[in-house]
C-alpha cells in the first residue's frame, strides 16, 4: 500500500494535521511562504535529535529566504512535547521556533510514500523514511530528497539548493557542481548565443571542448 508519487513541479495536496503548535491547514500555515517538510523515523531516537536541534538553529536563513520549515514525526503531540525539551537541551536552545508535524497513524507518510519498509518499530509497523520537501509560494514543489534512517541530512546543502532554485528561477543560469552563492554559474542551454549579449552584458567564458561544441558557458553569478 503506498501513496501517490509526487515529481517535482507537482501540486504539493494539502493536508491538515495536528502538531506542537496546534491543528494547521498546511496551505494556511505556509501563508505565502515556501516551506521546508521534513520527516523523521520516531520521536527521541539520536539522529533526529541532532536534526531538529540543526533546524532549529538554522530557522534565520530559512526565514531570510522566506521558507517556513516543519517537521513530521510518527509519534503524537504530546511525545513531540515531551521531546522538544530534549532538543531544546542538546541543541543549546532557549526555544523551538517551528512546528512538528504529529503523524503517529501514518496518514501523511503514507499519502506522501514516506514509509521505509525497512525501518520497523517495536509493533512491527514501518516508520517514515528522512523525506525533505521543498514546496515553493505557488504550492509546487520543488525538491524531493529521500534519505535512509541511519544517515542524518546536511542542511547546509539544503539551503543551498533553495539558494539556487531561488537564483534560477528569475535568471537565465543553472548552478554547476559544489556551487555556493556568489560562486560561478552556468548560461543556461536554452539560451541562444545572439542572445547572450544581452542577458549577460559582462560577458561570458566558453571553454573549448574535444567535441568543438560550446555547451559550457560560464558566468559571474547574475
Ligand atoms: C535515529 O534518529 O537515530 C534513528 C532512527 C531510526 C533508525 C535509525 C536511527
Amino acid at each position: 500500500m503506498s501513496g501517490k508519487s509526487l515529481n517535482i513541479g507537482d501540486q504539493f495536496p494539502n493536508f491538515t494535521a495536528d502538531t506542537s503548535e496546534g491543528h494547521i491547514d498546511f496551505y494556511d500555515w505556509m501563508q505565502d511562504s515556501c516551506a521546508i517538510l521534513f520527516s523523521h523515523p520516531a520521536d527521541y531516537t539520536p539522529v533526529c535529535t541532532t536534526e531538529l536541534a540543526r533546524v532549529a538553529a538554522l530557522v534565520p536563513e530559512f526565514q531570510r529566504r522566506g521558507v517556513k520549515p516543519i517537521a513530521l514525526s510518527c509519534d503524537n503531540v504530546e511525545s513531540h512535547k515531551g521531546w522538544i525539551e530534549d532538543i531544546k537541551s542538546f541543541g543549546k536552545l532557549s526555544s523551538f521556533n517551528y512546528p512538528i508535524i504529529a503523524d503517529d497513524k501514518r496518514e501523511l507518510a503514507l499519502k506522501f510514500n514516506m514509509l521505509d519498509k525497512d525501518e520497523i518499530n517495536a509493533e512491527g509497523i514501518p516508520l517514515t523514511c528522512r523525506a525533505v520537501f521543498v514546496v515553493d509560494d505557488k504550492k509546487k514543489l520543488r525538491l524531493s530528497i529521500l534519505y535512509p534512517a541511519t544517515t542524518g541530512r546536511n542542511f547546509d546543502e539544503i539551503l543551498r539548493v533553495i539558494d539556487s532554485l531561488q537564483l534560477t528561477q528569475t535568471k537565465s543560469v543553472a548552478t554547476p557542481a559544489d556551487w555556493k552563492q556568489g560562486g560561478k554559474c552556468m548560461v543556461l542551454p536554452t539560451v541562444k548565443a545572439e542572445d547572450v549579449p544581452k542577458l549577460f552584458p559582462d560577458g561570458i567564458e566558453t571553454i573549448e571542448l574535444p567535441s568543438g561544441k560550446s555547451y559550457l558557458r560560464i558566468t559571474p553569478q547574475p
